[in-house]
């Protein structure tokens, strides 16, 4: 199998082939998700929702991080596979960012790391980045900065916030970025972006006018129920099929239909 590299995906955007890109966060899902094709697997920091029922992101630590990525790497064959680095290892001190990026590539093997921010991290992102480690960006809504907003809403409505995230955009892509991710902004502007830089641009309810899209596999599986951005697609109901299957066996194991005489010694 041929792997999936930055520069596959750079000549991706090039061709006008779309990227897609899905999270994963264990061993047997990223094996699911990998056999099936796709791009680029990240190992994102909403495992702190998704795998530890956690209100917000920022809970996370690097250790579990490493132990989610670590995990999925042993299990991918093809797709690029980024690591988010979750909040307080990089804000504020380079040193300790270039720390949590190195402990990531040595203890997961993962192909990159993923850091929300702009101008407001640009030096930890440049000492990362010459340090040899690949970087994808992360603007728009960044879910570390919750408490920042107040609200998980659109960003960059304004003239102002958007005109920012252009620039941080463009700076991202100067520093060497290899790809931004644009979380959660009007569909026009993720088109401005995406047609202003030569990095691909890949989008989270940013429209469809950027050059890959990207969702969480528990929402879009339908595994979450409560979770309903209008962004979501949802291409099956697996909450209603594991919850099936659990009370078929509850009820053969009550019923005492299960195990058969086939299925014991
Ligand atoms: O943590 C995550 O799942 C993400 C994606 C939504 C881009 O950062
Ligand atoms: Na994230």
């Amino acid at each position: 199998i041929k792997r999936v590299t930055t520069h596959r995906l750079s000549e991706m955007k090039l061709r006008g082939e779309k990227i897609s890109m899905l999270t994963s966060y264990d061993y047997s899902m990223a094996s699911l998700v990998d056999e099936a094709g796709i791009d680029i697997i990240l190992v994102g920091d909403s495992a702190s929702n998704v795998m530890a029922g956690h209100e917000t992101t920022l809970p996370i630590t690097l250790d579990q991080m490493i132990y989610h990525g670590s995990s999925v790497v042993r299990a991918v064959k093809r797709a690029l596979v980024v690591i988010d680095l979750p909040f307080g290892t990089y804000q504020g001190n380079s040193r300790e960012a270039l720390n949590s990026a190195i402990r990531i590539m040595k203890e997961t093997a993962a192909d990159a790391v993923k850091l929300e921010g702009g101008a407001e991290i640009i030096e930890s992102t440049n000492r990362i980045l010459s340090a040899g480690i690949p970087v994808m960006g992360h603007l728009g809504l960044m879910p570390q900065s919750i408490h920042k907003y107040g609200t998980y809403t659109v960003r960059a409505k304004e003239e102002e916030e958007a005109e920012k995230l252009m620039h941080d955009a463009k700076l991202l892509e100067e520093a060497g970025c290899f790809a931004i991710v644009l979380e959660k902004i009007p569909a026009a502007l993720g088109k401005q972006v995406a047609s202003e830089l030569k990095i691909p641009v890949i989008g989270i309810g940013a429209g469809g006018g950027v050059d890959g899209q990207v969702l969480v596999l528990h929402d879009m599986l339908g595994i979450t129920q409560k979770f309903s951005p209008r962004f979501l697609r949802r291409y099956h109901n697996l909450a209603a099929e594991i919850k099936g299957a659990v009370g078929n066996y509850i009820e053969d194991v009550k019923s005492m239909d299960f195990p058969n005489e086939k299925e014991q010694y």
